[in-house]
């Protein structure tokens, strides 16, 4: 018999469904809350509110448990290419040899941008950050691929141009920061290999070569910034999506998003702040004390979700570690991140608040071991990001109970007042 809550309230009970999850997870379901009582919810950050239904990602935070589809996140780091994994999580199975194949093909096919949106890159100062340079040109393909403005068109081909173009908009974003020119994608190299390619080729004198320990780096990174479920730059493809607006649009609107240093931003923001620490001698007990007396907040550290660990940091971790001894560099700020994570793994304060590194407190590490500025790192993160906001976007858009986004509110401001009164003074 399936469960049912009651609601009391101003002498009436009210029965709410309980919906349950794969994994036993549960949630009142208030769809007609407002219909019968006349009353809403108000959960500000959204701290318990379940937005959608999905099959895409699990997370429990309480055992820092990913799944992909199902598949533990360990595991598709491990053994599988970012590209197979974007395959997973859009069309919810992985692809056969074949469909790989093919996917793959339209990905190398779609990586081109128009070369009227190459002479964009000139009009944008050089200072720009390659974050605001992405989302305007995310936006911008909308413009050159008219028919993806019909409401509910989510093709094949639309998905790969996102995701092969965004990649290619990334790298150009970067060369324009560096002042250099751009260098085009090479249709036999693999997503990844092709990335650094783009990025890096002009530091070869000839016929590039990715390392493959490079690109098995980048590869892995990618697949674990692939997708986190509703968090804000989701939440955020989702809500603009729900209007109907096109994929480029609400993709451009989820990277904007992503910029904050709350979410993908902070991988810059640990950089900095590791810098700072550095730039004030290595300090970590001084610093520590300036969070716990809330003067700096440690970023990197925390998580919405995850309350014991987060399983993408601890893979991180590990690769930050392989990759600085394979191109034999070692890394001051890695040791001063390092010691920040020892002290507060044994402090009261972060041990209270249940505070762990995040995604965001080593990718930083291994970004700057790449060669990649600290500029770029969000930009990194987005490109990840893109399969899951596609596979979320898809997903509402075949959702046959999707309705237009659209929250309530509380008003608490000033009650009705008269203008023609006040004029007559
Ligand atoms: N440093 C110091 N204190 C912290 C931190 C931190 N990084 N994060 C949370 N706290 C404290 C916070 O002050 C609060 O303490 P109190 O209850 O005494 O006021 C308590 O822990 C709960 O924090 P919150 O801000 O209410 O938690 P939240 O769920 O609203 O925020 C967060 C989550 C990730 C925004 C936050 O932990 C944070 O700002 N972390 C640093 C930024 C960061 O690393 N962001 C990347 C997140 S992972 C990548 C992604 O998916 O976006």
């Amino acid at each position: 018999m399936s469960q049912k809550a009651t609601l009391q309230y101003s002498g009436k009970s009210y029965e709410m469904p309980i919906v349950e999850g794969s994994y036993g997870e549960q949630a009142f379901d208030i769809r007609s809350l407002r219909k019968d009582t006349g009353l809403i919810t108000l959960d500000s950050g959204y701290m318990n509110t379940g937005a959608t239904k999905s099959e895409i990602t699990f997370i429990n935070g309480e055992e820092g448990i990913l799944l992909y589809r199902g598949y533990p996140i360990e595991q598709l780091a491990e053994e599988s290419t970012f590209v197979e994994t974007s395959y997973l999580l859009i069309y919810g199975e992985l692809p056969t040899p074949t469909q790989l194949e093919e996917f793959s093909d339209l990905l190398t096919h779609h990586s081109m941008l128009h070369e009227d949106m190459r002479h964009f890159f000139d009009g944008f100062p050089s200072h720009a950050h390659p974050m605001a340079i992405l989302s305007s040109m995310a936006s911008a393909l909308s413009a050159y691929y008219p028919d993806s403005l019909a409401p509910d068109t989510h093709d094949e081909h639309h998905i790969a141009r996102v995701l092969s173009k965004i990649r290619t908009i990334a790298a150009f974003s970067y060369q324009k920061q560096q002042g250099r020119p751009v260098a085009y994608p090479r249709n036999e190299l693999k997503y990844c290999a092709n990335l650094l390619h783009m990025m890096f080729s002009h530091k070869a004198d000839r016929g590039y070569e990715p390392d493959p320990v490079l690109v098995k780096a980048l590869n892995v990174l990618l697949i674990l910034h692939a997708d986190h479920e509703q968090n804000c730059s989701t939440s955020t493809v989702r809500l603009v999506g729900s209007s109907r607006a096109n994929l480029y649009a609400a993709i451009s609107a989820g990277i904007s998003a992503l910029w904050g240093p709350l979410h993908g931003g902070a991988n810059q923001a640990v950089i900095e702040m590791l810098q700072e620490i550095r730039a004030e001698g290595g300090d970590t007990t001084a610093f520590m004390r300036q969070v716990k007396n809330r003067e700096r907040r440690l970023m990197g550290f925390g998580h919405r979700v995850y309350k014991n660990f987060d399983p993408r940091a601890t893979i991180l971790k590990t690769y930050a570690d392989r990759l600085l001894s394979h191109l034999e560099l070692e890394d001051e700020l890695f040791d001063i991140a390092r010691r920040l994570e020892e002290v507060a793994l044994s402090d009261e304060f972060f041990i209270e608040r249940q505070l762990y590194p995040n995604v965001d407190f080593y990718s930083g590490i291994i970004y700057r071991a790449m060669g990649i500025p600290t500029e770029m790192f969000t930009v990194m993160f987005a490109i990840g990001r893109i399969p899951g906001w596609i596979a979320h976007w898809k997903e509402m858009m075949e959702d046959p109970e999707l309705r237009i986004g659209r929250p309530r509110q509380i008003y608490m401001g000033a009650k009705s007042r008269d203008y023609l009164l006040l004029n007559a003074r």
